[in-house]
């Protein structure tokens, strides 16, 4: 099989795409509002409690009834357009929505306008002021919203990268064991760059590169070298063979699953070590040995992007009081954030730059399929 890797240097975007506000907005308007977005794992959130998510300037809220349902409105009454939940989470007083403003209630489930507070008006149909519903679908129990197209969600026009190892778990059926938010000083673009390549694994991540041998040869998949074959054949290390090191079973601190292996997926993780499924713009999923951890990527502004990860984990392994949940959070963590501060000098060096261009390498083949898309989106 050909080796993954550019076979000429490619030249990278220009420098001020990851700071200037026009092409900001652009993909705002042609990527964030036009993709089926990621909001969260219907676990996530309890019955009768809300969640808001705010991309641009357009701000949403999905909301759990108490026969888990849920429902998804644009965040804004429609009597004279004001917001309504004004938090980024929380508890559901009723199954009534009340406008902070001048108090007009809809159903949460249905979004139907219930009651004004005005003097009653002949020609008044309160049909036409409902909450504005949010495109939406749920797949495997991940949330995705899709604010302006009609189009179809299906798995093969929305994950970019996919592997149907996921097929094999039940994700829907998973307990959310944590979500973590983080800040990043960056352009979202450097975010997701940097999660395509592993040029940078062994200097900026060394527990992880010791975890995943591959990785000390700054790539992301055995095939990227062009004589991945021959290596595989003739080299013994685990680094040319890829999977995790001798007597790991998980990305955690120790390596260990604590007796929690995801059993069904145990095949395709053991030469691999962790599989990823992604969908730009907005998340990346990862399978590791005993759980799976989602990352959602929301930009703020030209120059910050919010992360939002949530660790999955089946019921029966968060029941046992034994299992150390931070053994694998505390890890993904610490990957992360070694992840976020790299993507920060990333940016403070690319104002220098302005409209030239940088260069991909051999190994940044997924880069250049993220530039092409993006490029494609927004022409
Ligand atoms: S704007 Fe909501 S009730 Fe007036
Ligand atoms: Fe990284």
């Amino acid at each position: 099989m050909k080796s993954y890797s550019l076979k000429k240097p490619e030249k990278s975007l220009p420098f001020h795409w990851y700071y200037d506000s026009k092409i900001f907005q652009k993909e705002l308007d042609k990527i964030f509002n036009d993709e089926w977005i990621y909001v969260c794992h219907v676990n996530s959130i309890e019955k009768n409690h809300y969640r808001t998510l705010k991309i641009n300037n357009k701000n949403i809220v999905l909301i759990k009834n108490k026969s888990e349902k849920i429902s998804i409105f644009y965040n804004s009454c429609l009597h004279r357009g004001s917001q309504i939940f004004e938090e980024q989470d929380g508890k559901m007083k009723s199954s009534v929505i009340v406008c902070p403003y001048h108090q007009w209630s809809y159903d949460a489930s249905s979004g139907s306008l219930l009651n004004t507070t005005s003097l009653k008006l002949k020609d008044f149909d309160k049909k036409n002021y409902n909450l504005q519903k949010v495109n939406f679908f749920i797949w495997k129990g991940l949330v995705f919203i899709n604010l302006k197209s009609k189009k179809k969600f299906t798995v093969q026009s929305i994950f970019q990268y996919y592997d149907k190892t996921i097929e094999k778990i039940d994700i829907e059926k998973y307990a959310v064991g944590h979500i973590w938010k983080k800040k990043v000083q960056c352009n979202w673009k450097i975010y997701w760059e940097n999660y395509s390549e592993c040029l940078h694994c062994p200097n900026i991540h060394p527990e992880l590169s010791d975890l995943v041998p591959l990785y000390q040869r700054r790539l992301v998949d055995i095939q990227d070298h062009p004589e991945w074959e021959i290596l595989k054949k003739t080299k013994t290390h685990i680094k040319y063979h890829g999977g995790l090191k001798k007597g790991a079973q998980t990305w955690s601190s120790d390596g260990s699953s604590q007796g929690h292996l995801i059993k069904e997926v145990q095949e395709d993780l053991e030469s691999r070590g962790q599989v990823y499924v992604s969908t730009w713009p907005s998340m990346f999923l990862g399978i590791y040995g005993d759980h799976i951890r989602i990352v959602r990527l929301i930009p703020i502004n030209s120059e910050e992007v919010e992360l939002t990860a949530e660790w999955l984990f089946p019921k029966t392994t968060l029941a046992d009081p034994e299992y150390k949940m931070s053994n694998v959070v505390d890890f993904g963590i610490l990957v992360m954030k070694q992840d976020a501060s790299i993507s920060e000098v990333n940016q403070r060096g690319v104002y220098n730059l302005g409209k030239s261009s940088g260069v991909l390498m051999p190994e940044e083949y997924i880069i250049k399929n993220f530039h092409q898309y993006i490029k494609k989106k927004i022409k």
